[in-house]
């Protein structure tokens, strides 16, 4: 039996443990409340088949990391919302809006898919060597604003990167490999950094971590 894991959290609340609490709202991948760990990965519980992930037929759903838990699979989100806050990771517009062509959409086209999911978040390494450090999550909203030629901060989201941290990133990919979206977070990440130190924004000595050197 193909079963979603978001099923068998139901069938568990519906028929052994009314008590169970997880999140979950449209089962269509769409709203990123339903994050969990099935035996060990991070995935959305509506787009994951527990059986492709089952190791000696058994399941175990848990918990994702980074936050801390409220209750069973409910994680407290608070941390990565202010951050997001913090980053005004929201569209402000310019004053007039110019056509956006199919070709200029592509270059943030992947971002505009974020759903907020926070399994990035929740994977990353980089809060270890930096509690401040602003997160994946952040710089795919910033990625995708900084591109937008109708946004009207412009290169001020790179001094907002700055200003969370972007440097604290450690480029282990994580971010990349789990995003139920296959966004490419860590090369975003990459970019804003790139030219953010080209326009003299970023200096190569924030970098830290793992003494990770891009040698721009
Ligand atoms: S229930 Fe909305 S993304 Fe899974």
């Amino acid at each position: 039996m193909k079963k979603l894991a978001l099923g068998v959290l139901e069938q568990i609340k519906n028929y052994t443990d009314p008590s169970l609490s997880y999140r979950a709202q449209c089962r269509a991948s769409i709203c990123g409340t339903c994050g969990v760990k099935v035996n060990g990965k991070p995935v959305l519980a509506c787009k994951t088949k527990v059986l492709d992930l089952a190791q000696n037929n058994q399941v175990v759903i848990e918990p994702l990391d980074n936050m801390p838990v409220i209750k069973d699979l409910v994680v407290d989100q608070d941390e990565y919302l202010n951050k997001l806050k913090k980053a005004k990771t929201w569209f402000e517009p310019k004053e007039y809006l110019d056509k956006v062509y199919p070709e200029e959409l592509s270059n943030f086209e992947k971002e505009t898919d974020c759903i907020l999911c926070g399994i990035c978040y929740s994977v990353c390494p980089a809060f270890q060597n930096d509690k401040n450090f602003g997160g994946p999550i952040n710089f795919v909203k910033i990625f995708r604003f900084w591109k937008d030629k109708n946004d009207a901060l412009g290169d001020l989201r790179i001094e907002i990167a700055k200003d969370n941290n972007i440097t604290s990133c450690i480029h282990c990919k994580y971010c990349t490999f789990f995003c139920p979206k296959e966004i490419p977070v860590e090369a975003d990440i990459l970019q804003i950094e790139f030219f953010g130190k080209q326009k003299g924004i970023i200096q190569s000595q924030d970098n830290f971590g793992f003494g990770f050197d891009f040698g721009f």
